[in-house]
């Protein structure tokens, strides 16, 4: 079966490293999506597994479409009836960009009529009453290039079940897992996020440590699909449990001058079952001590939601600037949209990647430490 894996934009090298990690085949890959082809089991891998990604889907069918004719004509043809059931609810989304079908309605429609009269005929029946599971199908259309596209993740599998609480401007969790991957953190290594807010980057660094598969709390589309062998994916459930490291190494701090906010990161990393290797703590930015040597900041200071005015929050990055210099073991990781930030650090960032958090344009600003002795 051909698969493709879609992110956010700026973290598909990281997803590909997850993807090749767990074995998956990968095809190719283009902006926010990796290609790949496997089993069933690839399938419950992807979604069980990958930090990353936004969501998994069976490409049903691809081809080069010019009019609506050609579009009802492939979609008819397709092997529809493989991973569709006589029985199911059909919704189709359509997008397109830089394409002679341009209409998303249009191509929602006519989509629709080619789906049901395809599987009309594959399954010897004239009437479709939508009853059963639920099927979600993408068509998405680029430089006159269609994809057929049936999701197996259901809801986005940024949603790993365990924020059951969120604060001002949380960060997707997808995202919140990229940044650490993307940084120097590794279990034995003390991790801080000094404004941790309801506790994303520490949960999801928490995750990794632990070894906990981001989808172990969560529901999947693909298990209402009839020919899916839940059996085998029960199997993987119960691999992924075994596979917990319930004692990792390291230390992981979490701070924020908000209590209420504190209190949310304590639910969430209670939730998500990683409570036991995050301690939080209720203290200022400014007054926090940063004892250890060698450690780690991953942290999205905020920029517009608390702070009034651009002096406010140039007066933060300022005090941060004064942090970080004494901090010269450390490795600093920091996802702002605020724009000047190096300046009022008074240090240019070793590298700086253009990441987007749903649709607002942030940068990763990375300051490269020494390694620990
Ligand atoms: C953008 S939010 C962080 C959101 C977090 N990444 C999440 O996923 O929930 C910024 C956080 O910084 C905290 N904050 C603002 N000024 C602070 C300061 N001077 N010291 C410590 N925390 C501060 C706020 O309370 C807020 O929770």
């Amino acid at each position: 079966m051909d698969y493709v894996v879609t992110c956010a934009f700026g973290i598909e090298a990281v997803l590909k490293r997850e993807m090749q990690a767990l074995g998956l085949n990968i095809t190719r890959s283009t902006n926010g999506r990796i290609y790949f082809q496997g089993d069933q089991k690839a399938l419950f891998k992807a979604n069980l597994h990958l930090r990353t990604a936004d969501r998994v889907f069976i490409l049903l069918g691809q081809s080069k479409v010019m009019s609506y004719d050609a579009l009802f004509d492939f979609i008819k043809g397709l092997p529809l009836s493989e991973t569709l059931s006589s029985k199911g609810k059909y919704h189709i989304n359509a997008k397109a960009v830089k394409s002679t079908l341009y209409s998303p309605r249009d191509i929602q429609s006519i989509t629709k009529k080619a789906l049901i009269e395809n599987l009309k005929v594959a399954y010897k029946k004239t009437e479709f009453k939508e009853e059963g599971e639920y099927y979600r199908l993408s068509i998405e259309l680029l430089n006159d290039t269609v994809e057929v596209l049936l999701d197996t993740s259901g809801e986005s599998l940024h949603k790993r079940g365990y924020r059951l609480k969120q604060g001002i401007a949380p960060l997707k969790e997808t995202l919140a897992s990229a940044l650490v991957q993307l940084s120097f953190y590794n279990e034995g290594r003390v991790l801080y996020d000094p404004f941790c807010g309801s506790g994303t980057i520490l949960i999801e660094a928490a995750m990794i440590a632990k070894n906990i598969a981001p989808g172990l709390s969560r529901d999947f589309a693909f298990l209402a699909f009839p020919w899916v062998d839940k059996q085998a994916f029960q199997t993987l459930k119960k691999e992924a449990y075994k596979a917990i490291n319930h004692s990792p190494k390291g230390r992981i701090l979490g701070s924020d001058n908000d209590m209420m906010a504190l209190e949310m990161a304590k639910t969430n990393a209670i939730e998500a079952g990683v409570e036991d290797i995050i301690d939080f703590e209720f203290i200022d930015f400014e007054d926090h001590p940063f004892t250890e040597e060698y450690g780690i900041i991953i942290t999205n200071p905020p920029y517009g939601e608390r702070l009034e005015t651009i002096e406010d929050a140039e007066i933060l990055y300022r005090k941060m600037g004064a942090q970080f210099k004494r901090l010269k073991t450390y490795s600093i990781y920091l996802i702002t949209s605020y724009p000047g930030v190096e300046g009022l650090l008074h240090k240019k960032a070793d590298r700086t990647r253009v990441l987007f958090n749903g649709n607002i344009k942030t940068r990763y600003y990375q300051y490269y430490g020494p390694k620990p002795l």
